[in-house]
């Protein structure tokens, strides 16, 4: 199990509360748009992605491996539209047969865990062949953006007081490593969030494998919504946004 980091959970589940009256809800009503099935929730933390579930999730599975982000997911687990269970577990080593869900969640958890390629290899392999990937990830900025050097240099600090986030992940390689089609997968700022956690990774990567059955429903997922791409975060950087889908 990673550390524990009480104080972070107490001050994240804060953040995320104001996220979901500041807009970032429909990021992760975004991220979800699809999913089918049973689902898996990887790093439940506070729980708010159980508000935002498709109509298609039949049950969901989280995992999550701080006690006291458990905790503060508990009334939102026990008011979710569909039946879920909470298990202590961490992404690296999910407690999950190979290919038992149809569908599952990464939401700012990727940052946080100790093995991105031994997390992303986990979900491949209790994905069904077909199943998807939802994602919604804060990444790195592009090789040679002042904003990279910026993460590079704050990331150690970040990652002390951010209970073990860093900044400075490329969580669209992980994925293709370990086999993902991320071709669904777009780039996009995300505002209000600070400038050094704002460009997000939003949308669906697909395990190789037959099709799914029942093809996904809604908006195609990872299409940018209107005023996300920041002109603040300079040209070069807008043009790496707009040629990352
Ligand atoms: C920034 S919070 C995000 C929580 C939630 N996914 C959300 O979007 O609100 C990061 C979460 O990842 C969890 N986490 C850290 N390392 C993990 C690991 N190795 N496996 C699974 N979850 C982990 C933390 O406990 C925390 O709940």
């Amino acid at each position: 199990m990673p550390d524990a980091h009480p104080i972070f959970a107490s001050f994240f589940a804060g953040v995320a509360a104001l996220g979901e009256r500041t807009g970032y809800g429909r990021r992760r009503a975004e991220a979800l748009t699809g999913a089918r099935g049973r689902l898996l929730i990887v790093g439940l933390g506070p729980g708010h992605d159980l508000a935002h579930l498709p109509g298609g999730v039949t049950e969901v599975v989280a995992v999550e491996p701080e006690p006291s982000m458990r905790g503060y997911s508990t009334r939102r687990v026990h008011r979710a539209q569909v039946p879920t269970r909470l298990v202590g577990a961490v992404a690296e080593a999910l407690p999950l047969p190979d290919a038992s869900v149809d569908a599952a969640l990464v939401a700012l958890v990727l940052c946080s865990v100790s093995d991105p390629a031994g997390a992303a290899a986990e979900l491949g392999r209790v994905l069904r062949p077909g199943g998807t990937l939802h994602v919604l990830e804060h990444v790195q900025a592009p090789v040679g953006s002042r904003l990279r050097s910026w993460q590079n240099r704050l990331d150690p600090l970040w990652s002390r007081l951010a209970g073990g986030c860093h900044l400075t992940r490329d969580t669209r390689r992980t994925l293709v490593d370990a086999g993902f089609d991320t071709r669904q997968l777009r780039t996009i700022s995300v505002r209000p969030a600070p400038a050094l956690v704002a460009l997000h990774l939003v949308g669906t990567a697909r395990r190789p494998g037959p099709p799914a059955t029942r093809p996904a429903e809604g908006r195609k997922c990872g299409e940018p919504m209107p005023g996300d791409t920041s002109p603040r975060l300079g040209s070069s950087l807008a043009a790496w946004l707009r040629n990352d889908a």
